[in-house]
């Protein structure tokens, strides 16, 4: 079954206990990390995240925008992370594998992010460990950008690498997924979709869950 994640950037910040209440249909909260400096955007870190985990039961999905991430995996580990994402594009393939090995130690999930320059093939010599991969339908930094349609490619050829190598590993993708959206991209193989306006932008937040569920289950 298809999850549905909406991403709390597009939420009030100032009313975050709120805003995660609002969204106690989905299936996990999205949390999107961003330093300034692997990402043109800056947004929340490891006290946010823990306040989070304090004020929801949700599965939380953590997606580190930042340079070197394992730096962090520890502190973002023990402040309640269900599962984190780090993009390859972020350190060298060193630095990518100590930060899944460092997920290992903390019990947490683990996942690699690919940017829409990226191609799929990357994701290989993590694949075999991975609990999920997740595939940029915008540039990372910002909410509300329009859905790139060429990465359907990308997700098609993840989906074909995923059943190759590990088919229990998950397919989340990330950036303007709308219900239209939903359908494409879970046709090409998605399974976990993280939507920022199309949630937070509606007037009525349970009615927009249940059309991305709508549109990505056909
Ligand atoms: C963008 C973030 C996304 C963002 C998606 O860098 O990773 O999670 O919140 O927002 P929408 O759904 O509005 O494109
Ligand atoms: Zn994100």
């Amino acid at each position: 079954m298809v999850k549905i994640a909406p991403s709390i950037l597009s939420a009030d910040f100032c009313n975050l206990a709120r805003e995660l209440s609002r969204i106690r249909t989905a299936d996990w909260v999205h949390v999107d990390v961003m330093d300034g400096a692997f990402v043109p955007n800056l947004t929340v870190g490891v006290p946010v995240v823990k306040s989070i985990r304090s004020h929801t039961d949700m599965e939380l999905d953590i997606h580190l925008m930042i340079d070197k991430p394992v730096r962090y995996i520890k502190a973002f580990a023990q402040a309640g992370a269900d599962l984190l994402s780090v993009h390859l594009e972020a350190d060298h393939p060193t630095g990518i594998a100590r930060a899944l090995d460092l997920m290992e130690e903390c019990g947490v999930r683990k996942a690699v992010a690919l940017r829409p320059i990226t191609a799929a093939q990357a994701v290989l010599p993590y694949l075999e460990r991975l609990d999920m991969v997740l595939v940029m339908t915008v540039e990372p930094g910002f909410g509300g950008q329009p859905f790139l349609e060429r990465q359907l490619d990308t997700i098609g050829q993840v989906r074909r690498l995923i059943d190759q190598y590990n088919p229990a590993c998950q397919l989340e993708v990330d950036g303007g997924i709308n219900p239209v959206t939903a359908r494409k991209v879970v046709q090409a193989g998605a399974n976990v979709l993280v939507a920022g306006s199309s949630v937070y932008g509606a007037p009525d937040i349970e009615l927009a869950i249940a059309a991305l569920r709508e549109g990505a289950e056909g």
